[in-house]
């Protein structure tokens, strides 16, 4: 078996299925009564954990390959990105449903009906609007729909690299607005979202030193003196967000 098919049938399906795995546990705790006595609010809290150490596992592919050499770690990168996204939506709709639908007082048409839409939106978009921490873990979400929606190999194509690559930095701010949204929220222990801000910080860091490395590397000449081409020091299509 080559690298190649042992990345794609066998790493892959494994690394999936172990993504799942803490969506699993949430679900079996919230049908077990193995959770507190807020069970929404737990779920919530797990949920939201999870998109930020999605978040961060995909932000730490770029230092782990460019550290290693490791390359074939780059290809687990898109997956590990949209479970980032799909923690992120799980955490948003069970938020509208256990806090903001269950805050609806009441529903002049029934619960079906255009009404209780408006409703739901108008409580939504009062808490986005009133609450910071809200905002920004509003805003962290958002930011990751551009790159849920381009993460495809035609996208790629589309953009071109550069300007996909460009458009996927905006995972940056969404993980400092994760981390933001994380601190905002918590009462008086904020040792937990303190580890993501490191965390976090370091990952950028890398990008920061690197990016800067990079820059100050003196750049290889086209021409040698034997007249032979050298051949570009990156290749445009190369991601490295
Ligand atoms: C990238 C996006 C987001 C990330 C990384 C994130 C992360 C988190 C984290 C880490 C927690 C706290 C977990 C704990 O205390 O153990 C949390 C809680 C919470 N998040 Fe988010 N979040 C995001 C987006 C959102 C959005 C879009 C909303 C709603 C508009 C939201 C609403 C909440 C609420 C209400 C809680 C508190 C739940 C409770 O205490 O009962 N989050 N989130």
């Amino acid at each position: 078996m080559t690298a190649n098919q042992l990345v794609r049938f066998v790493a892959k399906p494994v690394v999936f299925l172990s993504a799942l795995l803490p969506v699993a546990w949430i679900v079996w705790a919230f049908q077990a009564g193995a959770l507190s006595a807020n069970p929404l609010s737990d779920v919530t809290n797990e949920t939201g954990v999870w998109t930020l150490r999605f978040l961060c596992l995909t932000l730490a592919i770029t230092p782990l390959r460019r550290l290693t050499g490791w390359n074939l770690v780059i290809r687990f990168r898109r997956m590990i990105g949209l479970f980032a996204f799909f923690y992120g939506t799980l955490h948003f709709l069970i938020y509208v449903i256990a806090d903001r639908f269950a805050g609806l007082l009441d529903f002049p048409d029934g619960i079906v009906a255009w009404s209780t839409v408006r409703n739901l939106l108008a409580a939504i978009g009062e808490d986005i609007y009133e609450r910071p921490y809200i905002t920004v873990g509003f805003t962290a979400f958002v930011l990751m729909l551009p790159l849920a929606l381009t993460s495809t190999t035609g996208w790629i194509r589309r953009l071109g690299g550069r300007r996909w690559q460009t458009l996927h930095r905006l995972v940056y701010a969404s993980a400092v607005g994760g981390v933001l949204h994380y601190w905002w929220l918590v009462k008086a222990d904020v040792s937990r979202p303190q580890i993501y801000a490191v965390v976090v910080a370091l990952l950028l860091g890398f990008r920061l030193y690197s990016a800067r490395a990079r820059a100050a590397a003196p750049r290889p000449s086209t021409a040698t003196r034997s007249g032979a081409v050298a051949p570009p020091a990156r290749s445009s299509t190369r991601t490295s967000a």
